[in-house]
Formats: C-alpha cells, sequence, structure tokens
C-alpha cells in the first residue's frame, strides 16, 4: 500500500472529526503465548489503516485543527542494543521520514507531550473498552489537564467513539484495498487447490492443513483465522479447529480456510468428497447448497439490502431441505418459522476486510444496510446434517458449506475467490488429478 494511501485516510478522517476533535489511537499490545514467548505481532487494524506503521509501542495522534492537519507518531527510540536482538525499529527519523508524520517523539515522553496536545481540543476521538490498559492512560491524561483547571487549563468536554467513523471509512474498500483483496484471495484459492489434489482417505486433518501452510507462506501471508479442516461428523461442527482425525472413505471434508495478505484477508470454504466422489446423498445435499450460494451471490448487488442473499439462500435451503424429506410443511410457514435453522444455523455473511470478520454496520437504524460499491462481504451458505435417528443414515454426517469472497460493484457482483471450483463434477475432475 502507498504512502498516499495512508496519507489520504487521515485527510478523510480528520475532515469528519472537524478542527475542535482530537483523534488518539494505540498501537495493538504485544500479547504473551506462553511463559516469555509471544505471539507473532500483529498491528492493530485500525491503527495500521491509518498509519501503515507495524511496529508496537506505537501511539498515532491526529490534530485536525493544527495547520494543515498534523499526524504525531509516538513510537519507540532506535537502540542499537535492542535492534540487535528484535530486528530494526523506525525511529523518530524514519517515522516522519517514510511514514509521513509531521512530527515524532519517544514513546517514553508521551506523557509530557500528549495532555498538551489534548488541551486545546474540545472532543478526543478514541475507541474505549478495546485496550483497558490504554483507556486508563487516557483517563491519566485528561485528569492531568482536570488538576491544572484552576489555573485556565482547558480540558475537553465529550468523547467520541471513534470506531463510528473510522469503520464506516474501513467498509468502503479503495482500489488499492481491492488488488490486495484480490490477491489475498488467489493465494488462498491456490491453497485450497493444492488441498483438493492431496485429499485421499488416511490422510489426516492436519495433512491437509499444512497444505494451507506451505501456500501462504510461500506468497508472504499468513493464516487470517484458524483453518478447519473436517471431515465425516466434523463437518457439522461449524467452529472445528482440532484438525486430528483421519480422512475415511466414504466422507466428506469440509475446509474453510483463508489469508492474511499484506493485512487483508480472505475467507474460502469449499467442501469435497475424500475419495473424490460424492455419494448420491452427500450430491443432493451439495447441489442445494451451491444453488443457495448462487441464488445469495446473485443479489450481493448495489441497491439490495443486506438481507437480501441471506433470504435468498434461506429460501433455496428450505425448499431443498423439503425436497429431501427432511422439513416437511409449506415453504412459507417453514421460513415464518425458521425451521431450516436446525440444519444452517449461521447467517449467510459477514464483511470482509482487514479483518475476516470486518468492521461496519449491518443496520442503519432498524433497517438492513444497502448494499454499495466497494463494500466487501462473504457469501457462505451451508446445510449441517448430523447423525440422528429421525433423519435417514443416508444423510448422517454430510456437512456442506460453500464459501466466497463477493466484492458489490456497481454491475455484477464481482467474486474475488471465483478462480476456485466450486461445481461438483469440477471438484470431482480437480481431485481426479
Ligand atoms: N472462517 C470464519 C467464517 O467463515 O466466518
Ligand atoms: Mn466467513
Ligand atoms: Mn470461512
Amino acid at each position: 500500500m502507498k504512502a498516499e494511501e495512508f496519507s489520504r485516510r487521515r485527510e478523510q478522517l480528520m475532515s469528519m472529526v472537524g478542527s475542535d476533535g482530537i483523534v488518539i489511537l494505540p498501537a495493538a499490545p504485544i500479547r504473551r503465548r506462553s511463559r516469555d514467548v509471544e505471539y507473532r505481532y500483529r498491528q492493530d487494524s485500525d491503527f495500521y489503516y491509518l498509519t501503515g506503521f507495524a511496529e508496537p509501542d506505537s501511539v498515532a495522534v491526529l490534530l485536525p485543527g493544527t495547520r494543515g492537519g498534523r499526524f504525531v507518531l509516538f513510537c519507540r527510540e532506535r537502540n542499537k542494543d535492542k535492534e540487535l536482538w528484535d530486528g530494526s525499529r523506525a525511529g523518530q527519523e524514519g517515522a516522519t521520514e517514510e511514514y509521513g508524520a509531521d512530527d515524532a517523539f519517544p514513546v517514553d515522553d508521551i506523557d509530557d507531550i500528549l495532555p498538551g496536545l489534548i488541551e486545546p481540543c474540545s472532543r478526543v476521538y478514541y475507541t474505549m473498552g478495546m485496550y483497558t490498559d490504554f483507556d486508563a492512560r487516557i483517563g491519566e491524561w485528561i485528569n492531568s489537564l482536570r488538576s491544572g483547571g484552576s489555573r485556565g487549563v482547558h480540558t475537553p468536554h465529550e468523547f467520541v467513539a471513534l470506531d463510528h467513523l473510522l469503520h464506516d471509512m474501513r467498509l468502503f474498500k479503495s482500489r488499492a484495498e481491492i488488488s490486495t483483496m484480490r490477491r489475498s484471495a488467489k493465494v488462498a484459492v491456490k491453497a485450497h487447490e493444492r488441498a483438493m489434489a492431496v485429499t485421499r482417505p488416511g490422510l489426516y486433518e492436519y495433512e491437509v492443513e499444512a497444505e494451507f501452510c506451505h501456500e501462504f507462506r510461500r506468497n508472504n501471508a499468513w493464516i487470517s483465522y484458524s483453518p478447519i479442516v473436517g471431515s465425516g461428523k466434523n463437518t457439522c461442527t461449524l467452529h472445528y479447529v482440532e484438525n486430528n482425525c483421519r480422512l475415511a472413505d466414504g466422507d466428506l471434508l469440509l475446509i474453510d480456510a483463508g489469508c492474511e495478505l499484506d493485512y487483508y484477508a480472505s475467507d474460502i470454504t469449499r467442501t469435497l468428497p475424500v475419495n473424490g466422489h460424492f455419494s448420491a446423498a452427500q450430491r443432493a445435499v451439495y447441489e442445494i447448497v451451491l444453488e443457495a450460494q448462487l441464488a445469495a451471490i446473485e443479489l450481493t448487488r448495489s441497491g439490495r439490502h443486506w438481507n437480501e442473499p441471506h433470504d435468498a439462500a434461506v429460501r433455496v435451503i428450505t425448499r431443498g431441505l423439503k425436497k429431501l424429506g427432511l422439513l416437511e410443511g409449506s415453504l412459507k410457514r417453514l421460513i415464518d418459522d425458521a425451521a431450516y435453522q436446525q440444519f444452517f444455523m449461521h447467517r449467510t455473511g459477514h464483511w470482509l476486510g482487514m479483518d475476516v470478520h470486518d468492521v461496519g454496520d449491518y443496520k442503519v437504524g432498524d433497517q438492513w444496510r444497502l448494499l454499495e460499491p466497494g463494500m466487501v462481504t462473504t457469501v457462505e451458505p451451508g446445510l449441517y446434517i448430523a447423525a440422528a435417528s429421525n433423519i435417514p443414515s443416508r444423510f448422517h454426517n454430510i456437512g456442506v458449506r460453500i464459501e466466497d469472497d463477493v466484492l458489490v460493484t456497481s454491475g455484477d457482483p464481482d467474486v474475488l475467490s471465483k478462480g476456485l471450483v466450486k461445481e461438483p463434477d469440477a471438484i470431482e475432475a480437480l481431485m481426479a488429478g
């Protein structure tokens, strides 16, 4: 992502905040995994969205009321010894020269500097409740201003939820973001193709998962969430991530895996027959989910409400469940009573972007939001038929989900993950090699 993209975002945010506000964003904290081992550091999405700065121990401040709207970055100082162990730091010079900060200060000096930047402002734009340690520090800085009140020091009179503004910006993807998301989807498509090519009875689910790790890392990407690689009855556990069972001949394998590339996520699901051939019952269920997914994608269009693709999927799925003999009654009644939820218990999609379940409101007031160009959503209906005495055994343990990443445009839906086969015959052909 080019520096101008980050600078444009800061300008856009500052123009919404107005001249009497200050924006404060902390970097993500470093998190401990176990004992003295840390998780690999990943910058906070909001922070990165506005700065492109990936280092921890940083605080970004935007001052729309100063001339030109200043961007101040507090970050770690250069330190030869520490950099020898942990890698290079931008330092204050790098912050201004490479990241477009108008001013940069050592983060250790923030207590002395930030209250003075807050003082002339009436409103503080900050996301409360995200990082509680930082919430407390904001409180301390405001208190330090209050205690100076008798000497004529001014204190802001309003806190405003920054995420409201910022998350609406993040919901609409720019050209640069769309091109990154397309690349992220492409890498995930390649990984799914590898997985389809190796899948066969006797393999373990984690061996299939390994194909994703390999393909992601060789493209400088990481998993964007724990991959779900579930076979047999595990296809019916929505958040199955143990991935430690052996693939059995005749079972289905549901794989939900995507990557994060340059801070943008893909999120793709495919379901395949372990032995390379769908049984008649598996194919019948699969075709219903595929029809539901295509119907939902068809409605992922500018001017449609957020809920319309889901409603379309529900309709196809309920009709299909009737046809399979798993539900009985009038279609309208079954939909009104949400009878399908026994087999399709999640929603058809979610926003996708820097986070897998990306930010952005789904409703405006009590109305489902209208889809607009630049929004990206997943479309992922499913059917999960667990073994039960009242279900014919040929349907037992058939869990199917098909998930693609779809960009809303001014024209047709643009499926970012379209390179990956999903017709049952095409899956069988790919698995046959
Ligand atoms: N992989 C998470 C989801 O599909 O929502
Ligand atoms: Mn998803
Ligand atoms: Mn998914």
